[in-house]
Order: C-alpha cells, then sequence, then structure tokens
C-alpha cells in the first residue's frame, strides 16, 4: 500500500456526549449540540463540515438526553406530508436536507468520562485506519475550512494532525496549549501539549481547537492514559504521548487556524456566532444590520 492511501481518512467521529454544564438549564434536557445558530442545529454544521472534505462515514458518540441528535437525521414522514401537501418546497428541502447528508451511526459514551474517553468508544467501527474526529459544539465557518488542509497532511506525513488557533494568554488555560518548532507557514511540529495549563505552566498561546485528524493506534494510547485533568481521560495527554513517542503512534502536527471559529458551548461564542452568521443571511441580514447599528448607539 502505497504511504497516501495508507492514510487516505474516510470516517469521522464527532463526540457530542458531553454534559454541556456552561449552558445550563437550556442544556439540561436538550443537547447543547441541538442548539440552533438562527434556525439550524449546531451538529448539522459540523455534519456538513466532515461531508464537504469527503468524509461520508460518521459515527456520533451520544449520551443520555442526547435522542434529539438522532431525531435530527432521520426522517419525519408525517412533517415532510404536510409540507408536501402546502407545496412549501422550501421547508420541506430544509426538513429533508440532514436527512441525506451522510452515512451516520451511533453510539453512546456511558459515562461522559472525558473526550479521550469518548473518541475510544469509536475503537471497533474505524478499525485500522485513520479517522478525523470534530467536536460536535465546535464550529468553523464554512467559509473558512480547515479539514482538507489537515487530512492532505496526514496523508502525506502519516502524522496525527491537530488544529490549533491563537488565543488571549488568559483564556490559554480553557484549552489544550502546545509547545511547537517551526515547520513552515502555518504547519508546525508539536513537541508537547498541556491540557488547560494555567497561564504560567502553558508552553505557548496555541490552543488546540476540536479538530484532530489521527491514527488507528492512538486507541491503544488511549487505552493505557490513566484519568488526567478532571478525573476525565484526556485526548491532549494521549497526544502529548504521541508527541514524545512518535514511533508508537506517530508524531503530532499541527495546523495553525486563522479563520472564524466558534465555542458554541460557550454563551458568549454561542452569540458571536448567531450574529455573525445571520448578517450575512438573505433573509433576515439586513434587518439585522440596521437593528444593530441603532442597537450599537443605546451601548
Ligand atoms: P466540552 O468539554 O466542551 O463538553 O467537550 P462538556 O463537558 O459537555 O462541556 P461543559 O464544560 O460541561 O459545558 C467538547 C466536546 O466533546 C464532547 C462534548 O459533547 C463536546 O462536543 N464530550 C466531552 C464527549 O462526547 N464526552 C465527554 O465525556 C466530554
Amino acid at each position: 500500500m502505497s504511504q497516501s492511501s495508507r492514510f487516505a481518512v474516510k470516517k469521522a467521529v464527532i463526540p457530542a456526549a458531553g454534559l454541556g454544564t456552561r449552558f445550563l438549564p437550556a442544556t439540561k434536557a436538550l443537547p447543547k449540540e441541538m442548539l440552533p445558530i438562527v434556525d439550524k442545529p449546531v451538529i448539522q454544521f459540523v455534519v456538513e463540515e466532515a461531508v464537504s472534505a469527503g468524509l461520508q462515514d460518521l459515527l456520533m458518540i451520544t449520551g443520555r438526553n442526547k435522542n434529539a441528535l438522532e431525531n435530527h437525521f432521520d426522517r419525519v414522514a408525517e412533517l415532510e406530508q404536510v409540507l408536501s401537501d402546502k407545496g412549501d418546497k422550501k421547508k420541506l428541502f430544509s426538513v429533508q436536507e440532514s436527512t441525506q447528508l451522510a452515512d451516520i451511526h451511533y453510539t453512546r459514551q456511558g459515562d461522559p468520562k472525558g473526550l479521550g474517553h469518548a473518541v475510544l468508544r469509536a475503537k471497533s467501527h474505524v478499525g485500522e485506519h485513520s479517522f478525523a474526529v470534530l467536536l460536535g459544539d465546535d464550529v468553523i465557518d464554512s467559509r473558512d475550512p480547515i479539514l482538507p488542509q489537515m487530512l492532505k497532511l496526514h496523508e502525506e506525513t502519516g502524522d496525527n494532525v491537530v488544529a490549533l488557533m491563537e488565543v488571549p494568554m488568559d483564556q490559554i488555560h480553557l484549552y489544550g496549549a502546545a509547545k511547537v518548532s517551526e515547520l513552515s507557514g502555518d504547519v508546525v511540529k508539536i513537541d508537547q501539549l498541556i491540557e488547560k495549563p494555567s497561564e504560567k505552566e502553558a508552553p505557548s498561546n496555541l490552543a488546540v481547537i476540536g479538530r484532530y485528524v489521527l491514527r488507528p493506534e492512538i486507541f491503544e494510547v488511549l487505552e493505557k492514559t490513566p484519568e488526567g485533568r478532571n478525573g476525565e481521560i484526556q485526548l491532549t495527554d494521549a497526544l502529548q504521548f504521541a508527541a514524545a513517542n512518535p514511533s508508537v503512534a506517530g508524531g503530532v502536527r499541527g495546523v495553525i487556524f486563522r479563520g472564524r471559529r466558534y465555542d458554541t458551548g460557550d454563551k458568549l461564542d454561542f452569540i458571536k456566532a448567531t450574529l455573525r452568521m445571520a448578517i450575512d443571511r438573505d433573509d433576515i441580514g439586513k434587518e439585522l444590520r440596521v437593528w444593530l447599528k441603532d442597537f450599537s448607539k443605546e451601548i
């Protein structure tokens, strides 16, 4: 097998089993991934991103209270019939669109014991191939795609690839932080990763964001990864092991992302995502701009 076909990626894993505590009480009964940005649930943006990058086989990791996620990607015959009878083609399309996007499989995480634990649940579905991970609450604006570049880098090098973003130093404690050495342009080699470091401990202001392309060997690493911060199995800890032991699971590279990205599990970022996307829409964008200009005089 040639190097590039060995590392070709066909499957994506979408962890969506977190408790969403930052968005309570809205997320008491509703998964945070179902919160809508205007009229489309966050999870649909994530699925569409995977599909645009050529990944059609998706495994969603879900948990309790997450039935709405499966329902969203399933047919609703009764609703479709009503819209069809009314001749409302636009709404009918909007309802059917999510059901035809991809081949979506589901598995439950059981206890939400961290992102690493969620990814480990994908082991039997993924098998012996490299795969992508897209966090279910992390939205990358479709105008600024990064996954295709990450997939290409993985195919060419066989290294694990993470997306990185520069964040203000006082926010680095919210992310996994990377120590990197320059390779070329926005592509870097990762020498060390630390999960949610203090400002003092952080090796840089480069934060890992919710896109990964991983080798299947990462599952064995995750199986041996002890519980880390917050008693959870951290994907960052497994990737730190890979970075320190490249002969076991491949090294780790990073692609620095400079586009629009929203952590929709965070209230402020969710509102920013809504405004940024709404303002460019044909149906409500114009009126929203006028209103925002007026509103900005009040604040
Ligand atoms: P977060 O850390 O943002 O999720 O995980 P959380 O724990 O739900 O968030 P808060 O802090 O309580 O609000 C990022 C992604 O990983 C998934 C989440 O659903 C989210 O898409 N995740 C996290 C899991 O699938 N399982 C877990 O055990 C933890």
